[in-house]
C-alpha cells in the first residue's frame, strides 16, 4: 500500500523500515504535519500515517476523502486529535496501536516527579560549572506521600504500582475501578476528595470533552497548597493560564508536563535560533519550579519498536480485508 507517512522524524523512518522490512507497503516520508495547509501532499495516496499533533479536522478529513484516501494510520493511541464521525461519515477507517509500552510514560511521570522533588537537572548544572553548594536543593520523601492518580487504565495502573514501591499511599479516581489494584491498597475517591487529599496528582486519563480543562482554578483551588502537579497525558488536560496564576500564587507548588495546550506549533521541533511567540510557554518556563519535557514520555527504544509493528500490522490487517480491524477506533469508543 501507497503511504504517506506525517510528522516524519529520523527516528520514525529508522523504525517502520525496519518494520516493513520486507517492503510490503511503499512508505513515502514527510516532515510537515498533515493540516489543511499540506493536504496536497496526500494525492495519489490510499492511506495516510499520522502523529499527535497532526490535526485531522472535519475539513481536513473531508480532503482526504476527496483525495481518495481510504484509512489513516495513527502512530499513537489518543486519537483526540481525529474527527472519528467525520472519518466514518466517509468510511475512512481509523487504526491506532492502543498500547506501546505504558511503562514508558509511567516512568517517565516519576522521573519527572524526583528531577522537581531532588532537583537533580539543578545539581548537574551546578556541579558542572564547578558550585558544590547544595543551598535550596532541599527535597522531601516520597514514603508516606498521598499520590492522586486520575485515570487507572493501562499507564495509570503501573504508575500506581511505582508509587507504592516508594512507600506512598494512593488515591485514584476512574469510571472503571481496577479491581487489582483495589487489592493491593489503592483507594479509589471521588475527584474532589483527590484534589483535596493529594500532595502528588498525575494525570493519566484520556482527553474527551469531558476531561478538557479539568484541572481549573476551581479544581486548583480545592488542592492542597504546594501540590504536584503531573501531566503526561494531553495538555488540554490543564487550563493553563489557570495554572501559571496558582504558580505565582504558590498553590502549585512543582508543575512537571510532557505535554502542553499549544504543543502542537512547539514540539518536536528544534526552535532554539527562533523567537518563541508564546507567552504562556514563555512564562511557564521561567519558574523554578515547573519542568518541561517536549512529550518525550513514550519514547523509549520498546515503544518504537512496538509503534512501528503495530502500524505496519494495521496497514496489513487493512489490505487484507481482515473484518475485524483489531485496532480501530470507532464512533462507539468516543462515546465510552
Ligand atoms: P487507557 O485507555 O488504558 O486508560 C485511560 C483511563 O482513563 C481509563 O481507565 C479510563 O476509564 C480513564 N478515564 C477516562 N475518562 C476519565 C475521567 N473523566 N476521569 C478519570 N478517569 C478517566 O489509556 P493509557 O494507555 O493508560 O493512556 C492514558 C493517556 O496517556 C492517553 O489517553 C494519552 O493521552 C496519554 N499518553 C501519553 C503519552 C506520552 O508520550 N506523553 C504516550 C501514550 C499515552
Amino acid at each position: 500500500m501507497k503511504v504517506a507517512v506525517f510528522s516524519t522524524k529520523s527516528y520514525d523512518k529508522d523504525y517502520l523500515d525496519q518494520a516493513n522490512a520486507d517492503g510490503q507497503h511503499e512508505l513515502f516520508y514527510f516532515e510537515a504535519s498533515l493540516t489543511n495547509k499540506t493536504i496536497k501532499l496526500t494525492e495519489g495516496f490510499h492511506a495516510v500515517c499520522v502523529f499527535v499533533n497532526d490535526t485531522l479536522t472535519r475539513e481536513v478529513i473531508d480532503s482526504l476523502a476527496a483525495n481518495g484516501v481510504k484509512v489513516i494510520v495513527l502512530r499513537c493511541a489518543g486519537f483526540n486529535n481525529v474527527d472519528i464521525e467525520r472519518a466514518t461519515f466517509w468510511k475512512i477507517k481509523v487504526l491506532r496501536v492502543p498500547a506501546y509500552s505504558p511503562h514508558a510514560v509511567a516512568e517517565h511521570a516519576v522521573a519527572l516527579i524526583m528531577t522537581l522533588n531532588r532537583k537533580t537537572h539543578k545539581a548537574y548544572s551546578r556541579v558542572r560549572e564547578g558550585n558544590f553548594s547544595i543551598e535550596r536543593l532541599t527535597g522531601f520523601e516520597m514514603d508516606g506521600k498521598t499520590v492522586g492518580i486520575v485515570g487507572t487504565g493501562r499507564i495509570g495502573s503501573i504508575f500506581a504500582g511505582i508509587m507504592q514501591g516508594f512507600g506512598c499511599h494512593v488515591l485514584a479516581h476512574d469510571a472503571h475501578l481496577n479491581k487489582s489494584l483495589v487489592d493491593v491498597g489503592v483507594e479509589y475517591v471521588t475527584l474532589e476528595d483527590l484534589f483535596s487529599k493529594s500532595d502528588i496528582i498525575s494525570l493519566h486519563c484520556p482527553l474527551t470533552p469531558d476531561t478538557h480543562h479539568m484541572i481549573n482554578s476551581q479544581s486548583i483551588s480545592l488542592m492542597k497548597r504546594g501540590v504536584m502537579l503531573i501531566n503526561t497525558s494531553r495538555g488540554k488536560l490543564i487550563d493553563t493560564d489557570a495554572a501559571i496564576d496558582a504558580l505565582k500564587d504558590g498553590q502549585i507548588g512543582y508543575m512537571g508536563l510532557d505535554v502542553y495546550e499549544q504543543e502542537e506549533n512547539l514540539f518536536f521541533k528544534d526552535l532554539s535560533e527562533i523567537v518563541i511567540r508564546d507567552d504562556k510557554i514563555s512564562r511557564l518556563m521561567t519558574f523554578p519550579n515547573v519542568l518541561i519535557t517536549a512529550h518525550q514520555a513514550y519514547f523509549t527504544d520498546n515503544a518504537l519498536i512496538q509503534i512501528s509493528q503495530t502500524t505496519i500490522q494495521n496497514l496489513n490487517d487493512f489490505v487484507g480485508n481482515t473484518i475485524h480491524l483489531e485496532n480501530e477506533v470507532t464512533v462507539d469508543m468516543i462515546k465510552a
